[in-house]
């Protein structure tokens, strides 16, 4: 047996899998594993209430073990039953156990044998923190009724009871009930559906961590872009999103030839109505969007890049932790980046990214020196902090550093064979580095250290010997700035012409904060900033002016805030309006009427600020 082992180690074809903590699930899943569930459930929109019953296919690991512990959070659990050897559905004891306004509640289920199949009947509540309940008149059309499920990092549990734990992954199949007038999709195949009674049944053959489980119901189009690829979302988007995607096809063709064949068979995109709190979620089948990435000059791609590289960094090979989420999201950022510099160009992938690390740098001044680490500590907190610009932008250091070191071109031949060693895996930054030694540092006799591994993984703030974005990057951005603020020059005489969005955005965030009422006009009346249809160049021109008492800005900003509800936006605008002091009770007028279209998980953070 050993030998066997030894020689399967030897020959690379396997890599054996450690045990994972998760510290933020009470699922008991190294002792028993949900592998596939079974979902039927009735989307009620009156009650806004999903209700019915999800079936648990298990597999026990511990032999001794008769206990099964999932999670739950506002859940209301009817009963839970054991499919009995004879094929009858028997009670099964289950209590909800004490656990924290966070993870919620553990369902414990004391068995009476190593049941291979249970069922929890349950419902959720309104406050379910993984739902966003739209009404029709919260939705674009403004005619019928709108929900999403988000359950990263560990909401999931709030809408199924499950391990919910990105440690362990399952199959699902479901059937879903909704009014007759709506769709529905999920991250998953339709196998069937019959629309005039609203009834859908879904199967995801791969199996996949719990946070990638996604349903949305609305008044739903399809439009096709390409054979792999097309847009769903509300009639209003359809024809502007294909528009502005159309290119998804060569970005999957980059990343294939790259990274090896794209796992999930189809990519497309859901375009949400414009309160979803996020950028972009990768779902695999279909990811779902904002649309303030239609700027109409397919700008703000990259969001599409990113989404789509998380189908092999994330979705394939996934973080076993939260605390580990850099391997997603850092990873992701990287592969993100190799994606636009192929389909867009070096300039383009080189501007991005010097904006990425500009605003990591922002982000450590925040910090305390210990919250820069990319593998945290884990401290309790809330699993979405993780979600930060260390993971993200710290962990794109550490790869763009590890790929300087062993030149870009083997660095991207060494994560094609990571993604296939690890395809369908969770692991954490110790499997990575033990990877990492036998596959890319002992063969190619690179000179790191462990020790330089260690600064990257356990040390503070930025490694000195990272490789950082060249200085030439904005350098014409720069120089124009300067001419113009130094020598009374006329803006229209400056070359700004053929600046791209990202030369622009890098503008703006550099721009002193204390311009007179002229130069502010005059950057208006030359660019039209107060009108940009660019989410990113709007949210930074009233970043800017809105402190300096200019009211340019204000109505537009109003109808902003009442429209958008992603966080990247409305958590800066909202704390710079709070810090504004003549703007406060403008602001809280308008939170007020905004608050009830933002997501669950915006108005907390939001209330947090004291609106
Ligand atoms: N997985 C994230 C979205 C997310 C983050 C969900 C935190 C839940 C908690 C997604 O891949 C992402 O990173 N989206 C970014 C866009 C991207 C271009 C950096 C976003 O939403 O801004
Ligand atoms: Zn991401």
């Amino acid at each position: 047996m050993r030998i066997i082992a030894l020689c399967l180690l030897l020959l690379g074809l396997a890599t054996p899998l450690r045990a994972h903590q998760d510290r933020d699930s009470f699922a008991n899943f190294n002792e028993v594993v949900s592998e596939s569930i079974m979902l039927d459930l009735t989307v009620d929109f009156t009650r806004q209430r999903l209700s019915g019953s999800v079936e648990h296919h298990l597999r026990w690991l511990n032999p001794k073990s008769t206990r099964l512990t999932l999670d739950t959070k506002d859940l209301a659990v009817e009963k839970v039953e054991f499919l009995g050897q004879d094929q009858q559905w028997r009670p099964a004891a289950f209590l909800l156990g004490v656990g924290d306004s966070l993870r919620g509640q553990p369902l414990r289920i004391q068995l009476p044998e190593q049941a291979q199949t249970i069922r929890v009947s349950y419902f959720t509540k309104p406050t379910a923190s993984a739902l966003q309940w739209l009404t029709a008149a919260q939705s674009t059309e403004k005619k019928h009724p709108f929900l999403y499920t988000q359950s990263q990092a560990i909401h999931a549990r709030s809408w199924i009871p499950l391990q919910d734990t990105p440690a362990k992954r399952l199959r699902y199949k479901a059937r879903v009930v909704i009014p007759s007038y709506l769709k529905a999709v999920m991250s998953a195949d339709l196998v069937r559906s019959d629309e005039a009674k609203g009834v859908y049944w879904f199967q995801m053959d791969q199996p996949v961590p719990s946070y990638l489980i996604a349903l949305a119901v609305g008044d739903l189009k399809f439009k096709a872009i390409d054979n792999r690829s097309g847009v769903y979302g509300e009639a209003t988007w359809l024809n502007e999103a294909a528009r502005e995607f159309a290119d998804v096809s060569k970005l999957v063709d980059a990343a294939n030839a790259l990274y090896g064949n794209f796992a999930w068979q189809r990519y497309d995109l859901l375009v949400l109505p414009s309160s979803f709190p996020f950028g972009g979620m990768e779902y695999p089948r279909i990811a779902f969007v904002t649309p303030t990435v239609l700027s109409g000059d397919q700008s703000l791609v990259s969001m599409v890049a990113h989404e789509m590289a998380h189908a092999w960094s994330g979705n394939l090979v996934t973080n076993a932790n939260w605390q580990n989420v850099w391997l997603n999201e850092g990873m992701t950022n990287y592969v993100e980046n190799r994606l636009m510099a192929k389909v867009y160009g070096q300039k383009r992938a080189d501007q991005e990214f010097a904006l990425n690390v500009a605003e990591l740098y922002k982000e450590l001044d925040s910090r305390h020196p210990s919250q820069t680490r990319l593998r945290p500590l884990w401290q309790g907190d809330d699993p979405e902090l993780a979600f930060n610009q260390i993971a993200y932008v710290k962990g794109q250091l550490f790869l763009r550093w590890l790929a300087a070191q062993a030149g870009i071109d083997d660095f991207d031949r060494y994560l094609r064979g990571y993604f296939q060693r690890h395809a369908f895996q969770s692991i954490d930054s110790d499997d990575f580095i033990a990877d990492l030694q036998r596959y890319l540092i002992t063969p190619n006799e690179l000179a790191i250290t462990t020790e330089q591994l260690n600064i990257w993984l356990d040390g503070e703030g930025i490694p000195d010997f990272a490789v950082l974005p060249s200085a030439e990057t904005f350098q014409a951005v720069e120089q124009v700035m300067h001419i113009w603020l130094t020598q009374q020059v006329p803006l229209s005489t400056l070359q700004t012409q053929r600046w791209s969005v990202q030369e622009w955005l890098y503008f703006l965030r550099r721009l002193p904060r204390q311009l007179s009422e002229a130069q502010l006009a005059e950057l208006d009346s030359n660019y039209g900033f107060s009108s940009s249809k660019n989410a990113e160049i709007f949210t930074e021109w009233a970043l800017l002016v809105v402190p300096l008492r200019h009211v340019i800005v204000d109505e537009q900003l109003r109808e902003f805030l009442k429209t958008v509800g992603r966080i990247r936006y409305i958590e800066p605008l909202y704390r710079m309006l709070a810090a504004t002091p003549q703007k406060r009770e403008w602001m809280r007028k308008i939170y007020r009427e905004a608050r009830k279209s933002y997501h669950p998980q915006a108005q907390m953070l939001l209330d947090q600020i004291g609106l």
